[in-house]
């Protein structure tokens, strides 16, 4: 793959930055780790081509039969857990909507409730870098979300219960977006997708799945801006997503 200069200088790895055989041999999977009770991707589609546009939608319907614009709206009137009280508002995402590539980080942080989008700020600049680096851009084969739609306050973690009120959004997300391919963008992102607590460095070496969609693990952007020489394994991870994307869309 070409990376012209520019994108490796921003990412730290000049003058040499080749990929080692330790960080493809690594692959592994399929595993199989979601236990979400959540009804799965392909039964959510079902779902949605068996109901037409005049599908009554109300404030009662289940965030799983949303369409894209009734889901977008009900995230930006959410209130369903305390997160709302302090938000400037919410961020429901980003990018492509026919994706083949789905990006998931954990929560806006202060510049991203200001401005509504995720990733806006360095780590935002170090991702968009990154991804043009595959060939891709979030409005081009990529849709970026969080876990979380609100800033926790202070950027503190988000709690169990508000992981738990703000998932549906996102597994309606996946439903309607249907990528081919997940990439979990740091530890929170990863674990609450595949349910675990593994530790990252355990998880970004092998190939998971989320409802039948293969997820790559990687570090959080912003983890990268503090931790330069975790930028090469980064980029060991998104050459094993291009792989794994190219193999399964041949
Ligand atoms: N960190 C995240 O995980 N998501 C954002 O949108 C911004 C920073």
């Amino acid at each position: 793959m070409s990376r012209p200069d520019p994108i490796l200088e921003e990412l730290g790895l000049l003058p040499v930055w080749v990929r080692r055989a330790a960080d493809t041999a690594n692959v592994a999977g399929p595993v199989a780790v979601d236990s979400s009770p959540i009804t799965s991707i392909e039964a959510q589609t079902k779902e949605l081509e068996a109901t037409p546009g005049s599908f009554p939608v109300s404030s009662e319907t289940p965030i799983n039969l949303l369409d894209w614009d009734t889901l977008k709206a009900r995230v930006a009137n959410c209130t369903r857990c305390r997160l709302c009280e302090k938000r400037t508002q919410t961020v429901f995402g980003t990018g492509d909507e026919k994706a083949s590539w789905m990006l998931v980080g954990e929560a806006p942080g202060a510049n991203e409730d200001r401005l509504g989008e995720p990733f806006v700020g360095q780590a935002g600049k170090l991702l968009d870098n990154m991804l043009r680096a595959v060939g891709r851009t979030r409005n081009n084969g990529v849709y970026i979300a969080n876990v979380i739609k609100c800033r926790p306050p202070g950027n503190r973690d988000p709690q169990f219960d508000e992981v738990a009120q703000c998932e549906p959004y996102l597994k309606r997300q996946l439903a309607i977006i249907r990528p081919q391919l997940i990439i979990a963008l740091g530890r929170f992102a990863a674990q609450s997708l595949l349910k675990t607590d593994a530790s990252i460095s355990s998880l970004r070496t092998r190939v998971h799945q989320y409802e039948g969609v293969p997820v790559i693990v990687t570090y959080h952007p912003a983890y990268l801006l503090r931790n330069l020489p975790d930028k090469a394994k980064a980029w060991a991870d998104l050459c094993r997503a291009q792989e794994i994307y190219q193999e399964i869309s041949r």
